[in-house]
């Protein structure tokens, strides 16, 4: 079974591809609601009515290697599966948006998997792309912008082990405070 963690994947690297200069990832454990969501929005070249129409479908990719695109259709089928929904919005020189939303305990939600690594792959793989990750628990959150991490460390690039190692405990206790 997938990990929502790679999903988180699939969607940000949409966004890379489709030349973003800022992402936005907000993960919500909303136990209260019993709804599990997440979001992604992007400034990237934005989506064609005409694809936007069948995003859904396995049919639809800009890619020329292969002739199906799977991350957008695995994800809306995983979100109906658990009783929730997937939805995009889109508006082309503008940008993307996507929100998605399973119900918390459903017992085919997938597990989160590593966030942390997926995130610390994200930003440190884009470093000219301002990635902005927010993660709530209930009413309770915390915010990392690379842009903004980026001016505190001036000339450390975010690639170095120190800033990796930093981050890698800074996002774990992060999440884990959240939970308290
Ligand atoms: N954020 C985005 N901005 C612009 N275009 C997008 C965005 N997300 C998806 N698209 C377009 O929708 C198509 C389908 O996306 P989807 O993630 O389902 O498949 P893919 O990225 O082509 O392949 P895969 O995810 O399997 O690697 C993409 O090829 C791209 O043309
Ligand atoms: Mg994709």
């Amino acid at each position: 079974m997938k990990e929502l963690s790679m999903h988180i994947l699939d969607i940000a690297t949409n966004s890379v591809r489709a030349g973003a200069s800022q992402i936005f990832i907000t993960v919500h454990e909303d136990i209260i609601n019993n709804a599990f969501r997440f979001d992604i929005e992007d400034n990237g070249k934005g989506i064609p009515d005409d694809i936007l129409r069948t995003i859904k479908d396995p049919f639809t990719t800009s890619r020329t290697l292969r002739k199906v695109g799977l991350g957008i259709p695995l994800l809306d089928e995983n979100c109906r599966l658990c009783d929730g929904f997937l939805e995009i919005t889109s508006l082309v020189g503008r940008g993307t948006t996507l929100k998605s939303m399973m119900v918390y305990d459903h017992i085919d939600r997938p597990p989160m998997g590593d966030i942390v690594n997926t995130m610390i792959g994200l930003m440190t793989s884009n470093e000219n792309i301002d990635i902005c990750y927010r993660h709530y628990y209930n009413e309770n959150s915390f915010e990392i912008s690379t842009k903004a991490l980026q001016d505190e460390l001036e000339d450390v690039p975010l690639t170095s082990i120190n800033v990796i190692q930093w981050l890698r405990e800074y996002l774990s206790e992060s999440i884990d405070a959240l939970r308290q």
